[in-house]
């Protein structure tokens, strides 16, 4: 169960105005609020530990790298790693897809064939747009029916000896649908195709276990599960991550250097160069702690109460049509009132101090799918309450009257 009083008081930033409103932060797809003991952990790693890690001899930087691995303990921890190896800290979800499709431009050939979802954000297109035009592979896409959910049957024709890798979201930024990622994996190791899955959206509301799921790389990042920006997880099989080539040169993802040649270290520093978010590593652990204590079946249940709540209360707005009507959906919600621009309802919305996202929410094919320029999003976390869903509603129903 949800003390949502309790919840409310760790987060500080719940407390300020804007446009001298209360805020009401509906903006959590783009990014989670801080609680308070991340915010602390920031603190005190720059007030008492602040070295560089895995490089000295002295005692600062010693209790650097134990902290730093200690989090990257916890992180393999919450997602049910093998090993803490295969968990590679990167600076977000975009770097590590990055990086896998970098790896696999060694890996792939012409005929070769590569399957997107047609639900991905653009960070899990354009790296494979830009792999196939390297490689000389091909980029074909799962589609979606008209409620955002993805055509099983479509997908299966589409497996063949040729696909060589799949992407697809766990869940949508843009319309909130959990896709069925179980069987998607299932489906994709029958043909022998690797498999990513791009968490950045589900790793606020579920704790995937990457083992259960089988999955050949599960990436994410920390500041959409109240941790810190900058910093994120890429999870990948110990098999998978010895085949891929080192993605970035540089100190730490070396074993010897000689102008003649140069040996890499092992996982995970072989895809760690360079100093990295050190305090963003730790402050992730406590994002994850922090989450575990509340609990993740408690937030789901309590998530998907807002959302039934807001689905309800939003379609009361005659002219309002909800984009998105996935069976399994997320606290997401688009939207858009008819003859009335996403940019103009966001505007309005924040000068009642409530944060949307309005636009394509960086996945411009589904808006084209659905032949529109985008939407307004308002996307809910464990820390809204079903008050704040009454101020959106009538919210969208002065900004409705203003803008008719
Ligand atoms: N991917 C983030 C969003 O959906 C930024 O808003």
């Amino acid at each position: 169960m949800i003390n949502i009083a309790k919840i409310r008081e760790d987060f500080p930033i719940l407390n300020r105005k804007v446009n001298g409103k209360p805020l009401i932060y509906f903006d959590n797809a783009a990014t989670s609020q801080t609680p308070q003991r991340v915010i602390d952990e920031i603190v005190n790693y720059y007030s008492n530990y602040n070295a560089n890690i895995h490089r000295g001899v002295h005692t600062l930087s010693q209790e650097a790298t134990d902290l730093y691995e200690a989090a990257r303990l916890k992180i393999q921890k919450h997602f049910n790693a093998k090993h803490s190896y295969e968990v590679i800290l990167t600076s977000g979800t975009t770097h590590g897809i990055n990086l896998v499709a970098n790896g696999f431009s060694t890996l792939l050939h012409k005929g070769d064939e590569v399957l997107v979802s047609a639900l991905e954000h653009h960070s899990n297109i354009v790296p494979w747009q830009m792999l196939c035009e390297r490689t000389g592979a091909t980029l074909k896409v799962i589609p979606m029916n008209e409620h955002g959910e993805l055509i099983m049957s479509t997908y299966e024709e589409l497996l063949s000896e040729q696909t060589k890798l799949v992407f697809v979201n766990h869940i949508s930024n843009a319309l909130g649908t959990i896709n069925p990622i179980k069987q998607m994996i299932d489906m994709a190791h029958k043909v022998g195709a690797a498999i990513l899955i791009d968490g950045a959206q589900s790793c606020p509301h579920i704790k995937p276990d990457v083992q259960e799921l089988d999955v050949d790389f599960y990436v994410t990042s920390a500041h959409k599960m109240c941790g810190p920006t900058g910093v994120g997880m890429l999870y990948g099989k110990e098999e998978w991550l010895n085949k891929l080539p080192p993605y970035q040169g540089g100190g730490e993802m070396i074993d010897q250097v000689t102008f003649a040649k140069t040996t890499y270290a092992g996982l995970p520093h072989k895809f760690e160069a360079g100093t990295p978010n050190i305090c963003g590593g730790i402050a992730f652990g406590a994002a994850v702690d922090y989450m575990n204590a509340i609990g993740f079946d408690a937030i789901a249940s309590y998530e998907h109460k807002l959302l039934n709540y807001a689905t309800k209360q939003l379609l009361k707005i005659d002219g309002l049509k909800i984009y998105g009507t996935a069976k399994e959906k997320t606290s997401v919600i688009s939207f858009n009132i008819e003859g009335i621009h996403p940019y103009d309802i966001g505007t309005i919305l924040d000068k009642m101090g409530i944060a949307v996202r309005t636009g394509h929410h960086c996945a411009q094919p589904i808006m084209d799918f659905f032949k529109i320029p985008g939407t307004v999003r308002a996307s809910f976390a464990f820390y809204n309450t079903k008050e704040e869903i009454d101020a959106l509603v009538k919210g969208v129903e002065t900004a409705k009257m203003m803008l008719s």
